[in-house]
């Protein structure tokens, strides 16, 4: 079972309090628990840092088909 993180978000004014830490952990936990075996997310290379002190690593590329809906 693969779990995929979307869309983490704190608060401009709450942002470099520890708390999308908190969220992930308790993410990541969550998954654990429930027997995901893999957790993926997409990110910008600005929050590379962010995710790798959450416990992830870069693993391959990303490739997508998008079609717009409006
Ligand atoms: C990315 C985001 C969720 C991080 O949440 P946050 O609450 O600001 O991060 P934290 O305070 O929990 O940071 C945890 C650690 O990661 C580091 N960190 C956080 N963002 C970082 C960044 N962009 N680059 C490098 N390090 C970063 C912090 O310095 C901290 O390190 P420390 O424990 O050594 O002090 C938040 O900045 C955000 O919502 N950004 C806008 C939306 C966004 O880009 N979401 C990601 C979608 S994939």
């Amino acid at each position: 079972m693969v779990a995929h993180v979307e869309e983490v978000c704190v608060a401009a004014s709450h942002q470099g309090k520890g708390l999308g830490l908190i969220i992930i952990q308790a993410l990541n936990a969550t998954a654990k628990d429930l027997g995901v075996g893999k957790l993926i997310l997409n990110c910008s290379d600005k929050n590379v840092k962010f995710y790798e002190k959450c416990g992830y690593s870069t693993a391959g590329q990303q490739m997508e088909l998008k079609y717009n809906s409006s």
